[in-house]
């Protein structure tokens, strides 16, 4: 039987969906459920004149805009899989991923302002289509028109068309039926596809099905955030829906609750820090959700710009992406939420759909730094590394697992079955394994402690150490790279790397901003690193297996004076490297400006 979940089917005339531009001084727009509707269904019948039919790959390259959601949702209702790609990664990156996913439509913009920056969306769409070879192209671009003139005449480039393959999204949208039928899926066929960062290879098309995926995102947003179906309830998830944050609690839980939700184009602190709360204040926004390296940057411009903001709509703040440190927890707390709004941080992974560890508000005291416990239906599990055993019982630290499936897990790997149970399923027998560490205190609540892999997390993305190392040594200098995370007060973790050049190349102050900018070009804008540390060699052992050990340490700033004087003892026993005399070098490597 088909089971209709068209939440806002029953309030056509409740906004779904507020528009926040980057430009504060653009005036909000607003759908309701039912022109919602209307947008999609032309959009989706747009798709199918285009040959898109169910089981197809949609690609999306777009702004925050109302087109993004929109164009999600178009490909759902004709049962086409999206694939998202955030709008600040790179050509390369957008390449690839319109070549694994097999996308044969990718929907862009000529571009959008981001802050102060403008970013040439058709230019960077255009380098990625024309570079894909013959048999992975796309057949059709739809273009959003979103520059403004002044914009468009600073990018020229953002206003090329290829009139053989690109149509003007808008113009197509206006021109077709608001009529469209639902294409009734099941509830195991595929939904989307969201690529993320693995610490090896090629990025991982985490695929999400449609029954599972929309049951778990929409019960985890009623849920986490409390909502119970108030008209007055305004959510606000300030992620982009290139993120699982966006596609879970902008895109799919919200609406398919039949929550008012706003869509925000902007950054944090454009024009200034009191962005989001002067946006609070004007939309009388009531759950309010972000990353804490948003809220980390914004608490040291000064409590000003948030005290000037009437926020007392507030009733629940909600954090993503990486464990809050207590003080931005506490922050947080008093400062925006002035001791009244719990404070949900909510555990969870592009590959789990939804929250997996998280509070519910009021229903069990907090903890500032602790994501808390399990959401109902979740067997959270530790494993000992070591003996590869659960561990039972409180006190104890080891790899964070799942022992149970839940509704909202990601199904497979797109094109690659094999790989999704080997990252995922391999390591420890009979458990799905996150990547994570984590401890369950003496009250059985959750500490995740960051990644057990190569991965990092710089403010708030996932970037494998694998894909920027060999970003570097993509370059025709470099001979050798590695990359470590090093604690960055705003960032969370930033990107510090070790290169090794090729022989008869010096290192020079150019060639350290060229490879910063080869890696933002190639992999985008936020995996650009903080330092270049040029070295003779790496440190290896006789395996020739780098120890990476000794490189974090190196690289984070808290041992800097002590190394310098001498003391090495932070990076324990050194024997196994094949060539000891390294580490000295690159201790001394520290004396330069890196
Ligand atoms: C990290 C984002 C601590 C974690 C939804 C996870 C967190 C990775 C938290 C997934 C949190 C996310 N506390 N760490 N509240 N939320 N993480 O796939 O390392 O972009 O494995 O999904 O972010 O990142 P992803």
């Amino acid at each position: 039987m088909n089971h209709r979940f068209d939440a806002g089917a029953e309030t056509p005339d409740k906004t779904a969906l507020i528009f926040e531009a980057n430009d504060p001084t653009e005036t909000p727009t607003s759908l309701t459920f039912s022109q919602l509707k209307t947008l999609v269904s032309r959009t989706a019948n747009v798709l199918l004149s285009h040959g898109i039919k169910k089981g197809d790959r949609v690609a999306l390259y777009l702004p925050m805009t109302f087109d993004l959601p929109i164009s999600m949702l178009a490909c759902a209702r004709i049962g086409a899989v999206h694939s998202v790609v955030f709008g600040g990664f790179s050509s390369d990156a957008l390449k690839a991923r319109i070549k694994d996913s097999g996308s044969k439509v990718l929907i862009t913009a000529d571009g959008v302002g981001r802050g102060e920056k403008v970013i040439n969306l058709k230019a960077i769409a255009d380098a990625a289509m024309e570079s894909l070879e013959e048999e992975d192209k796309v057949d059709h671009c739809l273009v959003l028109d979103r520059l403004n003139p002044e914009q468009l005449e600073a990018n020229p480039t953002a206003s090329n068309r290829d009139p053989t393959r690109d149509v003007d999204f808008k113009a197509a949208q206006a021109a077709a039926s608001e009529d469209c039928p639902v294409t009734w899926m099941d509830a195991e066929d595929p939904l989307f596809i969201l690529y993320t960062s693995g610490s090896t290879g090629t990025p991982k098309g985490v695929l999400h099905t449609t029954g599972g995926y929309m049951v778990y995102s929409g019960e985890t947003f009623k849920n986490v955030f409390d909502y119970k179906g108030a008209p007055s309830d305004i959510f606000w998830c300030t992620a982009d829906c290139g993120w699982i944050t966006g596609h879970s609690y902008l895109a799919y839980g919200p609406l398919l609750s039949g929550c008012t939700s706003i869509v925000f184009e902007g950054v944090p602190n454009y024009p200034d820090a009191s962005r989001f709360w002067s946006t609070v204040e004007r939309h009388k926004v009531t759950q309010f959700y972000t990353a804490p390296t948003a809220l980390r940057a914004l608490m040291r411009e000064g409590d000003e710009h948030v005290k000037k903001h009437d926020l007392s709509s507030l009733r629940v703040l909600g954090t993503v992406g990486e464990p809050i440190n207590p003080a931005a927890w506490e922050w947080y707390n008093e400062v925006v939420g002035k001791g009244n709004c719990p404070i949900v941080d909510t555990w969870w992974q592009t590959e789990t759909g939804g929250h997996m560890l998280t509070p519910l508000p009021g229903k069990w005291p907090l903890k500032p730094g602790s994501a808390t416990l399990p959401f109902y239906g979740v067997a959270a599990a530790l494993i000992d590394p070591a003996s590869e055993e659960e561990l039972e019982g409180n006190n104890v630290q080891g790899h964070l697992c799942m022992k149970k499936p839940w509704p909202g897990m990601a199904r497979s790997l797109w094109n690659n079955h094999e790989r999704f149970e080997e990252v995922y399923f391999s390591q420890f027998d009979g458990y799905f394994c996150t990547g994570d560490g984590a401890k369950r205190d003496e009250d059985g609540y959750y500490w995740v402690t960051g990644r057990v892999d190569d991965m990092l997390i710089v403010s708030g993305h996932n970037i494998g150490t694998a894909e920027v190392e060999s970003s570097f040594v993509g370059h025709d200098d470099v001979a050798e790279a590695a990359v470590v995370g090093f604690p960055h007060e705003v960032k969370g973790e930033a990107i510090y790397a070790y290169v090794t050049l090729n022989h008869g190349v010096e290192g020079s102050e150019d060639l350290r901003f060229e490879l910063k900018k080869q890696v933002a070009e190639e992999l985008g804008a936020f995996c650009r690193p903080d330092v270049v540390h040029f070295t003779p060699a790496l440190p290896k052992t006789r395996s020739g297996k780098i120890m990476r050990r000794i490189l974090r340490k190196i690289a984070d700033p808290s041992e800097t004076e002590k190394l310098l004087a001498g003391d090495l003892e932070c990076l324990g026993d050194t024997s196994t490297l094949a060539d000891s005399a390294i580490v000295h070098d690159l201790v001394e490597g520290l004396r330069e400006p890196c």
